[in-house]
């Protein structure tokens, strides 16, 4: 099962979150952290930003893959998830942009750029931590429901209601991209820890589904319910729908201080 922890607000998930990387960073100073984008992750990538800054944290030698990437947008578009994982993270926190990789969304060698991102994640010795957020259909990475279990880093096709979803970020809907290339759901399960965010009344049925719902391709989310360590840091709001609220609530207040998240 993954733990479940209901967080006062964004910034709190943020920060817990950061505590966390931050001492896996401290014991293994090249660390491979994989990067999810979207506005979930953000107040994260702050709390992480200014603990490094703070605690002089030294980031040199850590790694990063990011999660996914639009096909077929020009390079250097402001919201490809290149220029997005530099604007949030890369620059923010001082990593080295060398030691960062995003999948290759560009058109000139789409067919191959899934098994080339794969082999990469596999030289680099597998993900540590894997940062996610959750898409209101239920989809982890890019994998939208249906998305095999086994799944290594591919070509998807996006849903509508991602396209929908996601058009805050372009000028329009139909200026969202139709592909991606993302990471497989059996990619992200192999990464050694994944830490699911989630924040308000839209991503409740999405949170439910993931943690209590049946374990569906149908439901990409319950994939987690697969994984040894998988934490998932919710709002109130993100956490209503959950049956066993209560017990989350109870589990975490009574969590041994060492056993960390
Ligand atoms: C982003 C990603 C997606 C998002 C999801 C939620 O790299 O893989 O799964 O995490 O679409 O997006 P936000 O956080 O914008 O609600």
């Amino acid at each position: 099962m993954a733990e479940v922890v209901v967080v006062e607000d964004q910034d709190a998930a943020g920060e817990l979150a950061a505590r966390s990387i931050v001492q896996l960073i401290r014991s293994t100073p090249d660390a491979v952290l994989g990067l999810a984008t979207g506005s979930t992750p953000l107040p994260l990538y702050r709390a992480l930003a200014a603990t490094v800054a703070s605690d002089g944290v030294d980031v040199s030698r850590v790694r990063g893959f990011a999660l996914d990437e639009y096909v077929g947008l020009p390079a250097g578009h402001p919201e490809s998830y290149r220029s997005v994982i530099t604007r949030e993270v890369v620059e923010p926190l001082g990593l080295d942009p060398q030691r960062i990789h995003v999948p290759n969304g560009s058109l000139e060698g789409i067919e191959h750029a899934g098994a080339d991102y794969e082999r990469a994640i596999v030289a680099a010795g597998g993900v540590d931590v894997q940062i996610l957020g959750i898409g209101t259909d239920g989809h982890l990475g890019f994998n939208e429901p249906g998305s095999s279990f086994a799944s290594l880093t591919r070509v998807k096709t996006l849903t509508e209601q991602t396209r929908r979803d996601n058009a805050r970020f372009f000028a329009s809907e139909s200026d969202v991209p139709v592909h991606c290339i993302t990471q497989g759901l059996g990619t992200i399960l192999r990464a050694r820890h994944l830490i699911l965010l989630a924040f308000g009344a839209g991503k409740a049925d999405a949170v439910a589904g993931a943690v209590e719902g049946p374990v569906s391709a149908s439901n990409p989310g319950s994939a987690i319910q697969l994984h040894p360590h998988a934490t998932v840091l919710v709002d109130g709001a993100a956490a209503a729908n959950l049956r066993n609220l209560d017990y989350y609530r109870y589990a975490w207040l009574n969590k041994p201080s060492w056993q960390g998240i």
